[in-house]
């Protein structure tokens, strides 16, 4: 009988514990599916800047240095100079290209039709590959080779 009684106990306990600690999700993931109140939901996304023009999925990507200098390694450096303060072999120095033109560059290919007050093209030429699957690395790519200035 005592054994009956302490094994509930210990049940509840049990159950107890499982319900009151609650389980939190890492922050970028969005608990949508779980949250059983759609206004909650509602208000969480109003609340988040840009929520609706999907500036806030490349918000919540992280500028990683380290991985943008991977990623220019493997991606940039046949035409790029491994130092990206001097031009490479058929690529330009890319030290004074804003983000917003490297962005544009990296995913068309081109210089955006309208550029930065200020910026000049080093090349008239059009011979850059695209890499729109690079786009949301941009900012780190950006950030390292800023980070190596001279
Ligand atoms: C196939 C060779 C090639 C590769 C690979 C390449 N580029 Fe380029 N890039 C060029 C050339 C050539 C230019 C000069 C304009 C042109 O011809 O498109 C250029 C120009 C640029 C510019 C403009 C610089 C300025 O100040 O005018 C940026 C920014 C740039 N590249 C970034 C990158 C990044 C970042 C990568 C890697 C993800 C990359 N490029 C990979 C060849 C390349």
């Amino acid at each position: 009988m005592n054994s009956v009684i302490l094994l509930g106990t210990l049940g509840a306990l049990y159950l107890f514990i499982i319900v009151s600690v609650p389980v939190k999700a890492p922050e970028h993931v969005k608990v949508v599916e779980e949250a059983p109140v759609t206004e909650v939901t509602k208000t969480e996304e109003a609340e988040a800047p840009g929520a609706e023009t999907g500036v806030h999925e490349v918000a919540t990507t992280e500028v990683n240095i380290e991985r943008g200098r991977t990623l220019f390694m493997s991606n940039c450096i046949s035409c790029h100079n491994k130092d990206p303060n001097i031009k490479g072999a058929i690529g330009p120095e890319l030290i004074d290209a804003p983000l917003e033109v490297m962005t544009v560059k990296v995913v068309t290919g081109r210089y955006p039709e309208v550029l930065p007050a200020g910026f000049v093209p080093k090349r008239k030429t059009k011979q850059m590959r695209k890499f729109p699957n690079l786009e949301k690395d941009v900012p780190s790519i950006h950030a390292w080779i800023q980070s190596v200035r001279k």
